[in-house]
């Protein structure tokens, strides 16, 4: 069944765990779709884990597009939310509108993710009424990182938890349909669940958040920069990989790939005919 912005507001009324991971290119989409997840996130993480940035501050409306597009070849059932980069929404609400209806038209994104709460909630508005599904993200916003002096858990003091409380229901009021709490304390993400009536989903925090999102790089073993407390390895493919194209590297230089079975075949008298 296709996942839309609708079931995944149905999924918290039913008690329903939402599932979501990232992706950034067709295979990989179409490798998750295929295990059942619900949503599939183009994030702007897109620049630290497949183009090597610091940071998520320099990815581009381009780049969004580009891969977006490529994901949502490959996602049959899964909702396909891709990221706002820095700097397309916060300019103006209008700049939101025109780069949201961008990731929509070029990127064929089915949602779009934006960050911040009270100081976005115009945008969230404008970008909804535009028939544009959002799904929030408060928190640690990456691309709030030089406003946070770096990567933190977010509303850990009494004057910053009622502050993230206050962004929850703002973006719920500007008409998300759902929101992102990222390096949020276990407890206060739980009671903002409880506080609002659009599903929570949760990286790293806890697990009382109606839904869950990881980077697949992360949970699959594949990015070695930093490994963030809230991640889980599932497995460690990028150990397998070196495994892998290692023993590749050797087979080629023992001349042992290609073998007969990798490779085609021409009648002796053509090749005879040659010399
Ligand atoms: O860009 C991203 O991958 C994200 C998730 C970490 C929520 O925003």
């Amino acid at each position: 069944m296709k996942n839309t912005s609708v079931t995944f507001k149905e999924a918290k009324v039913k008690e329903k765990k939402i599932t979501m991971l990232t992706a950034y290119d067709y295979s990989t989409a179409k490798i998750i779709d295929d295990s059942g997840i619900n949503g599939i996130l183009v994030g702007d993480s897109l620049g630290m884990v497949c183009l090597g940035y610091e940071d998520t501050l320099s990815v581009t409306m381009e780049e969004m597009i580009h891969h977006s597009k490529a994901v949502a070849k490959g996602a049959k059932n899964s909702l396909v939310v891709t990221d706002m980069p820095f700097m397309s929404y916060q300019t103006s609400v209008y700049d939101a509108i025109v780069n949201a209806g961008r990731l929509v038209k070029e990127g064929k994104a089915q949602a779009v993710k934006l960050e911040g709460g009270t100081e976005v909630a115009e945008q969230i508005r404008a970008i909804v009424n535009a028939s544009i599904p959002v799904m929030g993200h408060i928190g640690l916003t990456p691309q709030s990182v030089n406003t946070f002096g770096g990567f933190k858990v977010q509303g850990k003091n009494e004057e910053t938890a009622k502050k993230l409380l206050e962004d929850a229901k703002a973006v719920e009021a500007a008409g998300a349909f759902a929101v992102v709490l990222e390096c949020v304390p276990a407890k206060l993400a739980e009671y903002i669940t409880s506080k609002l009536s659009i599903p929570t989903i949760g990286i790293g925090a806890g697990v009382a958040c109606d839904g869950q999102i990881l980077v697949y790089q992360d949970m699959l073993g594949m990015f070695s920069d930093f490994t963030p407390k809230f991640v889980k390895k599932y497995t460690d493919l990028g150990e397998e990989m070196k495994v892998a194209f290692t023993k590749y590297i050797e087979e080629v230089r023992d001349g042992v790939f290609p073998a007969d079975e990798h490779s085609f075949k021409i009648d002796d008298e053509i090749i005879e005919k040659l010399y």
